[in-house]
This record gives structure tokens, C-alpha cells and sequence, in this order.
């Protein structure tokens, strides 16, 4: 069986959603704190051994780009001024990564962006990792996914249970259980409203596809939004192979809007113990200055 080398990340879209932020600036380089969404995103797959990154970008998407380079003279600089717990993380991820960049000419879908890949991709299984989905234990969830291809040769997408009010917001799939943690996928619905809904498992943003998932994404007609949707691709993937599934845990960070990232931010801030203490006393002076003023009539 062929290894896993290699990942895909899209990160070509418009940000629609953060314009005017967007206009210029990548979504996927907003930081968290101090750190921009995409590098958590390739810790992730370093960690799980993935060394070579292939970005598939679009305009403005330089800055990830420039991001990725070994920066010698900040290193220098970084040394000289004796920063040396920054430098490390610099050097670590810049030195280990092998960064390949692919345009995709036109924003035509997440699934056309997946699709223009495949030249460098060529025909070996490989990881797709959303740009803008942080997750809080990606690491295991990487090396398990990569785990349950080794043994069983077939596609793998990551799954999280959300509320059945939210199925409307997401690609939902039907499952069966076929051992602790795996699961085989038996149906993909896209966006359902909750009495519609096969299960509450949401796709999650990590995927491993077999090279099929190419002629399939040749084949997929464009859907919702007139963009050829990687969802569409996996619902005829389904009819050829079997789709496995695996339940991730802990939390999911969407940053690719402004609520869900500004939450993301908090999260973050509250986990890191030079920052706890400030953000807490801060957030319970928030809400004390907020409940007076819903209270006054
Ligand atoms: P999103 O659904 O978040 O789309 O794409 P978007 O365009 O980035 O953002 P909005 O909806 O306009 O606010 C999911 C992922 O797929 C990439 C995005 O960069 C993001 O990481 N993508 C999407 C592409 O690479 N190309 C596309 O044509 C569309």
C-alpha cells in the first residue's frame, strides 16, 4: 500500500466573510494571538509527519508564502537579542517543512481547488487539511486518520458531533460503526435541516483521499453557489469505494468568521498562562459593564 506524503491545503478563497479584511490579506494568516491560523495547521500535519505542503493559493495569498521561507536575518536577530523560545518555533517549522505553492487560476470551489492539486499530488493517497479549521487535538486525529488508511487502503474523513439544530450549516453523514472509533460512511447529505438530518456527525475539515477523489472532482458538475463542492466529489467517491470515518475530539475551532474566530481567540488566550489571569478579570469586567447596562432601564 502507497504511503501518505503528502497534503493538500486550500487556501484560495475569498474570505467573504471578513471583507474588508480579506481584501488584501489571507483569512488563513489572521493570527491567534501570535500565531497565524495556517502555521497551526501545519504543526499539525509535521506532527503527524507530513512534510510536504502543498498550498493550493490564489490572489494576495503571498504573505503564507513569504511565511513559510527560512528568514536568516531574523534568525540572526532573533539569536543576537537572545529570544531564544521564539527563534526555536521559527526555525522548527520553516527548517522541517517542505512548502509547495499551486495557484488555482479561478475560485471556482473548494473542490476545484482540491482538483488543481493533481500534478503535484499525482496518483498517491493523500491529506487534505482545511485552512481555516484549528483542531484542538489535531494531532492524534491526524495520526489516527493516517492509521485507519494504513490498514484499510480507503479514503478517511474526520468527523464531530454538533447539535441538531446546527446539521443545516454542514455536510452530514449517515454512518455505521465498524469497530471502537471507525466507522464506514453509508451516505453524505449537504447543509439538511435538522428533521432531515441522517445523524448529527458533521465532516470537520480533514480528509485522506485516494487518487480517485480526482476523477470524480473531474466529473462533479458545480453545485450550491455554482462551485464545484469537494462534497459532491465524495457522494460519487461513495458509489465506487468505501469511505471511512473517524470521531474526532476535543474542540473544533472554525476561524473562518468573525464570531467563530473571535471565540477562537478567547480559547486560546485562556489556555496560555502568561495571558489566563489578564483575559479572565477582563471578560468579568466586561459582562459586570454590560449586565448594569441590560439591567438599566
Ligand atoms: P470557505 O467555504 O471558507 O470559502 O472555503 P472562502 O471563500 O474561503 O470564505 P467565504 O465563505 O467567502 O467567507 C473553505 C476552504 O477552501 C478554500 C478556502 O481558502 C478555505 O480554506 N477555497 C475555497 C479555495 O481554496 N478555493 C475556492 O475556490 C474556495
Amino acid at each position: 500500500m502507497q504511503k501518505i506524503r503528502k497534503a493538500v491545503l486550500p487556501v484560495a478563497g475569498w474570505g467573504t466573510r471578513f471583507l474588508p479584511a480579506t481584501k488584501a490579506m489571507p483569512k488563513e494568516m489572521f493570527p491567534i494571538i501570535d500565531k497565524p491560523v495556517i502555521q497551526f495547521i501545519v504543526e499539525e500535519l509535521l506532527g503527524a509527519g507530513i512534510e510536504n505542503i502543498i498550498f493550493v493559493t490564489g490572489r494576495h495569498k503571498r504573505p503564507i508564502e513569504h511565511h513559510f521561507d527560512i528568514n536568516s536575518d531574523l534568525e540572526r536577530h532573533l539569536e543576537e537579542a537572545g529570544k531564544e523560545a521564539i527563534l526555536e518555533n521559527i526555525r522548527e517549522v520553516s527548517h522541517m517543512i517542505n512548502p509547495i505553492y499551486i495557484r488555482q487560476k479561478q475560485q471556482l470551489g473548494l473542490g476545484h481547488a482540491v482538483l488543481t492539486s493533481e500534478p503535484v499530488v499525482g496518483q498517491e493517497p493523500f491529506i487534505v487539511s482545511l485552512g481555516d479549521i484549528i483542531l484542538e487535538k489535531g494531532r492524534k486525529a491526524l495520526s489516527d486518520m493516517i492509521s485507519i488508511y494504513n490498514r484499510f487502503g480507503k479514503s478517511v474523513i474526520a468527523l464531530f458531533e454538533v447539535h441538531p439544530s446546527e446539521t443545516n450549516k454542514y455536510g452530514i453523514v449517515d454512518v455505521k460503526e465498524v469497530e471502537e472509533g471507525v466507522y464506514k460512511v453509508e451516505d453524505l447529505v449537504e447543509k439538511p435541516d435538522s428533521g432531515e438530518a441522517p445523524s448529527n456527525l458533521a465532516i470537520v475539515g480533514r480528509y485522506i483521499f485516494t487518487p480517485l477523489i480526482f476523477e470524480k472532482l473531474k466529473e462533479t458538475k458545480p453545485g450550491k453557489g455554482g462551485e464545484i463542492q469537494l462534497t459532491d466529489a465524495m457522494r460519487m467517491l461513495l458509489e465506487d469505494e468505501v469511505i471511512y470515518a473517524y470521531k474526532i475530539e476535543g474542540k473544533v475551532h472554525d476561524t473562518g468568521n468573525p464570531i467563530d474566530y473571535l471565540k477562537t481567540v478567547i480559547d486560546f488566550a485562556l489556555e496560555r498562562e502568561d495571558l489566563r489571569e489578564d483575559v479572565l478579570e477582563y471578560l468579568q469586567e466586561v459582562i459586570s459593564r454590560y449586565t448594569q447596562l441590560i439591567d438599566t432601564p
